[in-house]
């Protein structure tokens, strides 16, 4: 029996068999060999549930959206505004109003730094950001920052990833505009403390974003407890469709942030010399152009999916895996975790390099015999240059990850070992 289903006994192994049941890719064959899927933070697997939500819509329910037209426009425009409403509820928003729908993570983040960010930050105003963010969460910054002469400022990490809240103390001040930093690392695996940086990061006024994209895949997310001011993630990398993200925000800060694209929707009454044309309020102000309705209805498949399976429960079962991961993973001789080797206050992600081995070798040895995994910056460049190297393997696992795929991860990765050695 594994470690993995040992806690809740075989119903839970039953149950988590039903669950990968959902995931047709899981049960592919690549090279010769059955896939296992550790790739996961990069995107993960969608269950049918999405993909007949996403078919449904297309085969049936397809039309423009409209509150006021044609029955089908109609449903349409409640199917994307009930999606809205599901998400709403995901994050614990106070409403549908405060969710806007964007590409993905790197769209929202992009949408707060260029409407927000053109009326907020002026010549000497501070942004801070850390060491450990993602490109989506560090160009869109440095462009904003270079548009309105303002700087960037960065929060550095202990050893093993953990912010340096000391320093960060030290760089808040009256000029600070905005702290912006991801909930979980998508290399550490680290879920960093969010409340306590809010709090310290609103005593001076500041405003803070939380880049999601590792954290609403995980564990439940209630931005009203977190107390952040923007919270971005994308649908893909929990279950949902490509090209789908989400931008929560504040209502009274959406209402003073300009609109970010323009066109058809998020204008009325346009005429040409602008004296009546008005805009659409909340959300909608953000939102130009035909939407994407079926990245909506797949998102809010995805969710009830999640939701089905027991959010809290999914949970408990990632945190065991990554335990045993963690402590399989040590084991591996010349093998270095990047990152907490301890299971607290972690997703199951991880990052690592091997001693005498490059990194693409090993991506591509694993693939030989039906592993997926990332190598390479992970777009996180700063972060691995802070820990020595410029390049990791990253192994990343989701709720349809078994114990047992992990442990053929890593007797794969200890005969390779044996064999370089
Ligand atoms: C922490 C983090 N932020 C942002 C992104 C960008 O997400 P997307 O490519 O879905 O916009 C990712 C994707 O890997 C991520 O891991």
């Amino acid at each position: 029996m594994s470690h993995y289903s040992r806690p809740a006994g075989n119903r839970a192994l039953g149950q988590l068999e039903s669950l990968r049941a959902q995931f047709p890719a899981l049960g592919e064959r690549v090279n010769d060999h059955p896939l296992v899927y550790l790739d996961s933070a990069a995107t993960t697997q969608r269950p049918r549930a999405v993909t007949d939500a996403l078919t449904h819509y297309y085969l049936r329910e397809n039309a423009n959206p409209s509150k006021s037209l044609h029955t089908l426009a109609r449903q349409s425009a409640t199917l994307y505004e009930n999606a809205r409403g599901t998400v709403a509820k995901f994050l614990n928003a106070r409403g549908p109003d405060e969710i806007v729908w964007t590409r993905g993570t790197t769209e929202a983040i992009n949408l707060v730094a260029s409407s927000w960010g053109s009326v907020n930050l002026h010549p000497s105003d501070e942004i801070i950001l850390t060491v450990t963010e993602h490109y989506s969460n560090l160009v869109p910054w440095q462009l904003a920052a270079r548009r309105a002469n303002a700087r960037i400022l960065v929060v550095d990490m202990e050893e093993d990833g953990r912010l340096r809240l000391d320093q960060l103390e030290k760089l808040l001040s009256e000029r600070t505009r905005l702290v912006a930093f991801s909930h979980v690392s998508n290399v550490l695996g680290l879920i960093n403390p969010v409340k306590e940086i809010c709090e310290r990061a609103h005593r001076v006024g500041a405003l803070v974003l939380v880049d999601g994209a590792q954290s609403a895949p995980h564990f439940p997310v209630n931005v009203q407890e977190l107390g952040c001011d923007f919270f971005v993630f994308s649908a893909h990398k929990m279950l949902g469709p490509m090209g789908t993200g989400v931008l929560w925000a504040r209502r009274e800060i959406l209402e003073n942030m300009p609109p970010y694209q323009a066109g058809s929707n998020m204008a009325h009454e346009v005429d040409f010399e602008s004296r009546s044309t008005h805009f659409a309020e909340g959300a909608w102000k953000f939102e130009a152009g035909t939407p994407n309705v079926p990245g909506a209805v797949g998102l809010a498949a995805a969710i009830e999916f999640l939701e089905s399976w027991g959010r809290k429960d999914l949970w408990i079962r990632e945190q065991e895996l990554t335990r045993h991961t963690l402590s399989a993973l040590r084991e591996v001789k010349g093998l270095r975790i990047l990152g907490p080797t301890e299971p607290t206050n972690r997703i199951s992600v991880f990052s690592f390099v091997l001693e005498k081995r490059e990194v693409l070798d090993i991506v591509k040895a694993l693939d030989a015999m039906g592993f997926a995994v990332r190598g390479g910056d992970l777009a996180s460049l700063p972060l691995l240059t802070r820990m020595g190297v410029t390049v990791a393997v990253r192994a990343s696992c989701y709720a349809y990850t078994t114990v047992e795929e992990v442990d053929q991860l890593i007797a794969e990765l200890a005969r390779d070992r044996r064999g370089s050695s």
